[in-house]
C-alpha cells in the first residue's frame, strides 16, 4: 500500500505511527501531490481519499489525477467533509486556520467533479450524524496520548468549530469501465464504524 500527503512532517508521522502500529513494512508513505501524483498511469486498482479535497482548490485536477493513476475498472472511495447549508465554519477548523486556506464545496458539487473525472458513482451516502456524534464524544473523554490533539495545534478548539457545523459525505464512486463494477465494500464499512483492516487488504 502507498500512502500520500504532501506535507514531509506529517508523511513522518505517518511513518512513525505505522510502526507503532507494525505496519510500516506493508505501508510506503510518499511525499507528494494528488494534484500531481508521482505514479504512473494505471497504477493502482483501489484508491481511498480521507480529508484533503477541502485542501484543494482545483477539484478537476484532484480528480483527474485519482482516474489516472487507477486501472480500468479500478475503484475510488471517499470519505470527507462538505459544506452544509449554512456557508462557512467558524475557523479555525481542523484543515484550515484561515478561510483563505480553506475549499470547502458542496455534496453536489463535489459529485459533479467526480462524475466528470470520469467515475461512474456507486454509492453515495451522507453520513453526517455518525462523525458528529462520536466528535462530541471524543471532546468529553480525556486526550489519547496519541489522539490528533498531539500533532494537531489547538485541535480541541477547530474540532469544537467543525462539530458545530459539521457535515459529511461518504461516497464510493467507481471508475467508469467497460467491465462489471465490482462491489465495492469500503463505504459500507466505514459506515458502520468497522476498523479500516479490510480497506488495508484490498490495497495491498
Ligand atoms: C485534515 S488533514 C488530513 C490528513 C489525513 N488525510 C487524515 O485523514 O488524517 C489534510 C491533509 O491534506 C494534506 N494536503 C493538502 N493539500 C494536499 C495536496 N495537494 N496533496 C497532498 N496532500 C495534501 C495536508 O498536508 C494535510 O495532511
Amino acid at each position: 500500500m502507498v500512502a500520500v500527503d504532501l506535507t514531509e512532517e506529517y508523511c513522518q508521522t505517518a511513518r512513525w505511527l505505522n510502526q507503532l502500529a507494525g505496519l510500516d513494512d506493508r505501508i510506503c508513505v510518499r511525499q507528494g501531490d494528488v494534484t500531481d501524483l508521482p505514479f504512473e498511469d494505471a497504477t493502482f486498482t483501489l484508491m481511498f481519499s480521507q480529508h484533503v479535497q477541502m485542501n484543494v482548490a482545483d477539484k478537476a485536477l484532484l480528480y483527474g489525477e485519482a482516474r489516472r493513476v487507477l486501472a480500468d475498472g479500478g475503484q475510488l472511495a471517499v470519505w470527507d467533509i462538505v459544506a452544509g447549508e449554512d456557508g462557512e465554519p467558524d475557523f479555525p477548523v481542523p484543515w484550515a486556520d484561515r478561510p483563505e486556506c480553506s475549499h470547502l464545496t458542496t455534496s453536489d458539487r463535489l459529485r459533479t467533479a467526480i462524475g466528470t473525472a470520469g467515475f461512474e458513482i456507486q454509492q453515495w451516502h451522507d453520513l453526517t450524524g455518525q462523525p458528529a456524534a462520536m466528535m462530541q464524544t471524543l471532546l468529553t473523554l480525556p486526550p489519547s496520548p496519541i489522539g490528533l490533539q498531539a500533532f494537531v495545534p489547538g485541535f480541541a478548539s477547530k474540532a469544537s468549530n467543525l462539530a458545530a457545523r459539521w457535515q459529511t459525505a461518504g461516497c464510493a464512486p467507481s471508475r467508469a469501465s467497460h467491465e462489471r463494477p465490482r462491489r465495492l465494500e469500503v463505504l459500507r464499512l466505514l459506515a458502520a464504524g468497522r476498523s479500516n483492516q479490510r480497506i488495508t487488504r484490498d490495497l495491498v
